[in-house]
């Protein structure tokens, strides 16, 4: 049988104290959520394994985030949780009969205590602990077959899911403790993929190197591992993993993150293997990053910092060469959109991206992302204790610069600069940063610090 918790976190008694707290935090928004939608439970589902098609092969499984918001069980299908406001929740947990497969053990850890827990050894089972008046009762989760429901009717009403979602977006101290692990664990592979670069590995193998680092498998790890050299940095979701080394390794960008207990770290950082004007470049984005973390606090709208960083970024194109001309002329010419084509960071958390980056309210209303800048993921105003990344990069992309010829911008672009610099492919930096009132906690460079050496 499959233990419940890993040794990892097992050994830190800061997520165990922090743990009761945070269940009472969610029992209050589940409670406020049933309030506003007329219901009296809320009942979650784990969610079931999806199988590839005429096939018996089954997908890797991905819980329920409504589901590991209450427990941290990522690997416990066919099972519920049902929230009546003021009494315990019911886990209804699913432990199959299957000498097939490994099972999930029995209820341990240090969450057991805040569940009336019920096993069962069937999924029809479930049906008998759920409230029988199921009227009353709204049911999340990702539903596939009508049994699941077991009669059911209230089956994700927006409403509640939005107000759920925003609540989301700040997190409890145990969901904090639970990222900064998450980080610990995802620069433990960093540290190793690095070494590994420098030791003139195939990107496939600095995979293995971080893997092993991290303690995780491909399906374990909170998103596919891009792991890019050279000019493969310039494809924003490189995840190829060549199983050669090229002849030349000049540059390294890796974005690879980490899962504890359902919560995901999403780290970026780009390398150079020489001196040069990749390195200096490397560095002047470094600089920028820092720049931009230090403008997080409480009541910062992002799409200001997002804008904002284009125009630091515009700074950075003509210091290097790339670019010449003002930073609100490269703005509005789409300059440094197309050196930067994607989105400033997002929410993270139980996803790595978090849900609701761009809901206004409750009802629904969504906030668009600024007019030319679609990929931007976070459009709200920054709350104490949300979660999110600060990603800015600068790439090498021919198909977006080859649209700025013809136009205005073409002239503004130095070309020989991008030649020089198109077999580099491109750098991002990204760090998790949780907001406080009046700046941020760096949950990316703590982890680097504590474990020791440069980030
Ligand atoms: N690793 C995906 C992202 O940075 O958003
Ligand atoms: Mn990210
Ligand atoms: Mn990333």
């Amino acid at each position: 049988m499959r233990p419940m918790l890993n040794q990892y976190t097992d050994r830190n008694p800061a997520l165990a104290a922090d743990y009761a707290a945070h269940v009472a935090e969610v029992g209050k928004r589940f409670s406020k959520a049933l309030e506003r939608a007329g219901a009296a439970h809320a009942v979650i589902f784990s969610g079931a394994p999806h199988y590839a098609f005429l096939d018996d092969r089954a997908y890797p499984f991905a819980a329920n985030p409504h589901f590991l918001s209450w427990v941290p069980l990522t690997a416990l299908p066919s099972s519920y949780i049902v929230h009546t406001p003021g009494e315990k929740p019911v886990l209804v947990y699913y432990q199959p009969k299957d000498y097939w497969h490994v099972v999930p053990g029995e209820p341990e850890g240090f969450w057991t205590d805040h569940f009336d827990i019920r096993v069962i050894h069937d999924p029809d089972d479930a049906g008998r602990h759920l409230p029988e008046d199921r009227e009353k009762c709204v049911l999340l989760g990702e539903i596939t077959d009508a049994d699941q429901a077991f009669g059911i009717e209230r089956v994700n009403p927006q409403t509640t899911l939005n107000l759920l979602h925003l609540e989301r977006g700040r997190k409890t101290a145990y969901e904090l403790e639970c990222m900064r692990l998450a980080s610990r664990r995802a620069v433990a592979g960093h540290r190793a993929a690095r070494d590994a670069f420098e030791r003139g590995c195939s990107e496939f193998d600095i995979h293995q190197h971080y893997c092993a680092a991290v303690l995780q498998t491909d399906n374990e790890l909170p998103y596919g591992n891009i792991i890019a050299l050279n000019e493969h940095g310039a494809v924003l979701h490189y995840t190829d993993l060549d199983r050669e080394r090229p002849a030349e390794a000049r540059s390294f960008l890796i974005d690879a993150g980490a899962d504890v207990l359902g919560y995901a770290a999403d780290i970026t950082r780009t390398y150079s293997a020489a001196q040069g004007e990749f390195r200096d470049l490397i560095e002047r984005m470094e600089t920028l990053q820092l720049d931009v973390v230090g403008r997080v606090r409480a009541g910062v709208d992002f799409r200001d910092l997002h804008i904002d960083t284009h125009r630091l970024l515009a700074g950075v194109l003509t210091d290097a060469g790339l670019a010449s001309g003002d930073a609100e002329t490269l703005l509005a010419t789409g300059v440094t959109s197309a050196f930067f084509p994607h989105g400033l960071g997002h929410l993270i958390g139980l996803q790595v991206h978090d849900v609701a980056g761009h809901l206004g309210d409750v009802s629904g209303t969504r906030i668009d992302p600024p007019s030319g800048h679609p990929f931007l993921r976070l459009t709200r105003v920054l709350e104490e204790d949300m979660v999110v990344t600060i990603e800015p990069g600068l790439y090498i992309i021919d198909l977006l610069l080859d649209n700025l010829r013809g136009t205005p911008a073409e002239k503004q672009v130095h070309w020989d600069t991008v030649d020089r610099l198109r077999p580099y492919g491109g750098i991002r930096i990204e760090d998790d940063v949780r907001v406080l009132a009046n700046g941020a906690e760096n949950l990316t460079r703590d982890a680097f610090a504590l474990s020791s050496g440069s980030a």
